[in-house]
């Protein structure tokens, strides 16, 4: 892996140490319903503390407009969830950047919603200074976030008197690179999702690795149309089927298996799941809405997947949420949770059908990220990651 500055490798005690997590979690009603973020930060955090730092985080939550504070953005339910698993309350601070209150040693503070900061999405200098200053070691620990160049992720790294990578981060990192860089062999990616424009380059970027493509949800469909066969009303992209073309070419040169579904669920709409019945995929009419794989595909991923080596899961195979059409996804989760490959899904969909399934800790590895999961599989690199590595060279 590349040269960062390690946290594990640094002594703390005493020191000033902010560190940039991704809490990003859903809240409903005042409390996080998946804590699945929170509780990957939680080692780093503590290993801090143990460390006797004085430890202050950085989090985002949501997208909010910044400058404009609003109470559903508030870091306050993260920061009670928090507080329950280290056992111990966590200060919520709201007014942070001219200055932290004390933190004992061994003590923790979270910031309000780092979002809130004018400047932080343009990586503003003078704001990330202003980070910069609040801390004598900078540890970047948010893999989730790690593709955004933003004033917590990035520019604080450039100003703080040392900047290293947490454990998580670290952590992450390793996982894939097991996928990329020696994988066992065959390996599979499983990339489903609405649409092929946002996924193009990942796509392009996997078929020079892979061993086998499956392709799930509205991509399926936009290649399946590029393959010649009518999708109906499904979900598909019509001005992206030269691209699929294009890529279902270049799989065919690099001698890349990418198997489209031979059966499908099909109903009027989402909403119809009543009148829901398979059909051959050449049999698909016009009033017809893919909306999952059949059978006879679902006993063939499984297959695929059981011979695997490697597996990458990222995007779900149907509209997994509604019971008629979740089949597809289930199927494939157990059967990636039943094979001896190395497995490592990402995204929030594949995470919450994951959670859905009860298949979350049958997974080698979950990834916290999802659009830094892809962007790190298209270029190999994140800007967080890219500015630890120079700093690394300097300190
Ligand atoms: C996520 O939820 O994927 C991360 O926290 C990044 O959030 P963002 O897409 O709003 O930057």
């Amino acid at each position: 892996m590349s040269a960062m500055l390690r946290m594990a490798n640094l002594d703390l005690a005493g020191k000033r140490v902010l560190i940039r997590e991704d809490l990003n979690s859903p809240v409903v009603d005042g409390r996080v319903t998946s804590d699945e973020r929170i509780r990957a930060s939680l080692p780093t955090i503590q290993a801090a503390m143990d460390q006797g730092a004085r430890v202050a985080i950085m989090a985002h939550l949501g997208r909010p407009k910044e400058g404009e504070p609003t109470p559903e953005s508030s870091l306050r339910p993260v920061a009670d969830r928090l507080g329950e698993l280290l056992g111990q309350e966590v200060p919520l601070i709201e007014d942070w950047l001219d200055g932290l209150p004390e933190i004992a040693p061994g003590g923790v503070v979270l910031c309000e919603n780092v979002r809130w900061c004018v400047g932080e999405k343009a990586n503003d200098e003078q704001l990330a200074r202003r980070m910069a200053a609040l801390c004598d070691v900078y540890v970047m620990d948010a893999f989730g976030v790690a593709h955004r160049a933003q004033a917590s992720t990035h520019g604080v790294a450039r100003f703080a008197p040392i900047a290293c990578a947490g454990q998580l981060l670290v952590r992450e990192l390793e996982a894939l690179a097991v996928v990329l860089e020696h994988p066992r062999r065959p390996l599979i990616a499983i990339v489903g999702g609405a649409k092929v424009s946002t996924k193009l380059g990942v796509l392009s970027a996997l078929l020079e690795q892979v061993d086998r493509l499956i392709v799930g949800g509205g991509i399926a469909n936009t290649f399946i149309a590029a393959r010649g066969y009518a999708v109906g009303s499904s979900l598909h992209e019509a001005d992206l089927i030269d691209d699929a073309r294009a890529l279902l070419d270049k799989a065919a040169a690099a001698g890349v298996d990418v198997p489209l579904p031979t059966d499908v669920v099909v109903a009027p709409d989402v909403k119809t799941e009543g009148s829901a019945r398979v059909k051959e995929l050449e049999a698909i009419t016009p009033g017809d809405c893919i909306l999952d794989v059949g059978p006879a595909t679902r006993s063939r991923y499984a297959e695929l997947v059981a011979g695997a080596g490697t597996i990458f899961w990222n995007g779900p195979v149907g509209v997994f949420e509604v019971a008629a059409f979740a089949e597809g996804t289930r199927a494939l989760g157990e059967a990636i949770a039943e094979s001896a490959a190395y497995s490592i899904a990402g995204g929030g969909d594949t995470l919450s059908a994951l959670r859905t399934f009860g298949l979350s800790d049958r997974m080698s590895y979950i990834c916290t990220g999802g659009g830094a999961f892809l962007e790190y599989v298209e270029h190999r690199t994140l800007p967080a990651v890219e500015i630890l590595e120079q700093r690394a060279c300097e300190q």
